[in-house]
């Protein structure tokens, strides 16, 4: 066994301080997520229930087999917009009779279960999700369809929510739909291109245009039952395959659709695994609260694998990038981590050599991102960096096993392509609430524009005015700091969700039995033409 030592000192005063930053910053995150929890706000709620009707969490929770944790992703969706955090549907992935599954549910609190420019983002991400690690979809239905005041920024490319429905479909991944209630014009698409449907009695409809729009377009009398009820979708159209009395038997019928479905993963369970050798409690106080204070990424690496087992590769070359082999709850994965925050040439061709080498082995590849980026000046652009830099994001690029990344700290510039930030389609993307995410650092981003400013004052032969520019630095800084935060991130899908880093090791280990749902299968060759 190669157990990693640890070297964490939980009585420093280092320690302590980290625990204290990190707890602040984890109490404003659940603040942020009860935001989502709360849905449309009270009123709302209290509304719908008393309409005799579950809010979508809890049909979520009875969906999925007692006792199963829910994997929920992008819970702050929308953070930081007008619309409301959670952007009125929930996302995520649980199982449903031994399958996994991807299920997503409208919240009907939040203006009727709308769907905001938000909501269609976080459904797409979502079908991606499905997609790309073939887990059947789940959709409980009940939308007000489409936010009409924002329908100029969804109406157009939120046609792609039914594409990918049939696509799932003709993939061979299954997809049902259970309607709870609303599900009008695109939103009757759900169900139309669902594989299987389920409709609830006097509860579900589903019709092009509801009966004013009939009128105003045909003149036709009409009512909500006879256009678009279950018993009509049940009994004379032939839309609802299920014909459900109440939501709990809807739920039901749904359970037992998943349970026929014969569905296979395409690799086995790894069974039980041997926990890290040390608390994952510690994970608090690894990360400094100032993240140009380094830290060693083998401590979390150390609390997060199985055993804490892992085989260091090429450790005494590249030593700013950690590389090496570990299992992760039984799943191997070959781990990517930064040490010192600044990619050089040696890690960048390290890098490139493990990513190829996992490939050639069918490993998932986790990226652990604590990076300002690849390192600038005169020695290193004459050493190559930006060809060494190129082949590490070939690499990630071409890479063909599952990638998961986790933002730890630091992830600036283009540093967080080549540690696959999220335009590399990493299986999964994480952010502890220690994270930032920027082109550059607050500080040299408003330096560098104040020295643009400068030259270009200084070109035009005109004085510069120094106390504007303080002022102007000290704008910048403030505007990119808010910008780089998890938070605000997460608001605009860059993640899948900011976590607890405690809960680090269970998320990444439900993300890898997701991702063997598919096969996992590296690139044998098909990477870019690396310079050398
Ligand atoms: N766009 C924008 N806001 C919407 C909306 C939509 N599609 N659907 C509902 N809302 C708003 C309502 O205006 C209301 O806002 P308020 O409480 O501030 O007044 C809030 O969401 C709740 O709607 P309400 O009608 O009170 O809820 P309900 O549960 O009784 O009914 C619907 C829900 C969805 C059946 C009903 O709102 C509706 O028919 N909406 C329009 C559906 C439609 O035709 N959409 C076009 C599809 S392309």
């Amino acid at each position: 066994m190669t157990v990693l030592p640890t070297a964490l000192d939980t009585n420093s005063p280092e320690y302590a301080a980290n625990r204290g930053s990190m707890a602040e910053k984890l109490a404003e995150l659940e603040t942020e997520h009860a935001k989502a929890l709360a849905g449309g706000g009270e009123k709302y709620v209290t509304r719908h229930r008393g309409r005799g009707k579950l809010p979508a969490r809890e049909r979520i929770e009875l969906l999925v087999d007692p006792d199963t944790p829910f994997l929920e992703l992008s819970p702050l969706a929308a953070w930081g917009s007008d619309c409301a955090v959670g952007a009125s549907l929930v996302t995520g992935i649980g199982v449903v009779e031994g399958v996994e599954c991807l299920i997503t549910a409208n919240d009907p609190t939040v203006r009727g279960g709308a769907s905001n420019p938000w909501t269609l983002k976080k459904a797409l991400r979502a079908n991606e999700i499905a997609f790309a690690n073939r887990l059947p979809v789940i959709s409980l239905v009940e939308s007000g369809g489409a936010d009409l005041p924002s329908q100029k920024e969804i109406f157009i490319p939120g046609g792609a929510l039914f594409r990918d429905l049939t696509r799932l479909s003709a993939a061979g991944i299954p997809t049902v739909a259970v309607v709870f209630g609303n599900s009008t014009a695109g939103g009757a698409y759900v169900p139309g291109m669902s594989d299987h449907t389920v409709m609830i009695k006097e509860q579900s409809k589903v019709f092009l245009g509801g009966p004013p729009l009939v009128k105003m377009a045909t003149g036709e009398e009409s009512d909500d039952e006879s256009l678009g009820g279950a018993e009509m979708h049940a009994r004379t159209s032939g839309l609802a395959d299920h014909f459900a009395v109440d939501e709990h038997d809807a739920i039901r019928q749904a359970r037992r659709i998943v349970a026929r479905l014969n569905w296979r993963k395409a690799h086995t369970d790894p069974g039980p695994a041997e926990p890290p050798k040390y608390d994952e409690d510690e994970l608090l106080g690894i990360v400094p609260g100032d993240l140009k204070a380094p830290f060693d990424p083998r401590e979390v690496i150390a609390r997060l694998v199985d055993g804490s087992d892992f085989d260091t590769f090429k450790p005494l070359y590249g030593p700013s990038l950690v590389t090496g082999w570990a299992r992760l709850h039984g799943y191997p994965v070959g781990i990517l981590a930064n040490a010192q925050g600044v990619l050089f040439s040696e890690e960048s061709q390290k890098a490139a050599q493990f990513i190829q080498l996992a490939n050639q082995r069918d490993i998932p590849l986790l990226f652990l991102h604590n990076t300002t980026g690849y390192m600038v000046g005169k020695e290193y652009e004459q050493g190559g960096i930006i060809k060494h830099g190129a082949m590490m994001i070939n690499a990630v690029a071409n890479s063909k096993v599952p990638h998961l990344s986790v933002l730890m700290g630091a992830s600036y510039g283009a540093g967080h392509y080549g540690m696959c930030g999220r335009a590399y389609d990493p299986r999964f993307l994480f952010a502890w609430p220690s994270s930032k995410s920027a082109v550059m650092g607050p500080q040299q981003l408003a330096g560098v524009l104040s020295i643009v400013a400068r030259a270009s004052a200084a070109a035009k032969g005109q004085p510069y005015d120094d106390e504007a520019d303080a002022g102007l630095r000290a704008l910048v800084e403030q505007q990119i700091e808010a910008e780089s935060l998890p938070m605000f991130l997460s608001g605009r899908l860059y993640d899948d969700g900011v976590i607890d880093p405690r809960d680090t090791r269970t998320v990444l280990g439900m993300c890898l039995s997701a991702i063997h749902t598919a096969p996992v299968e590296g690139a044998r060759g098909g990477f870019g033409v690396f310079r050398m």
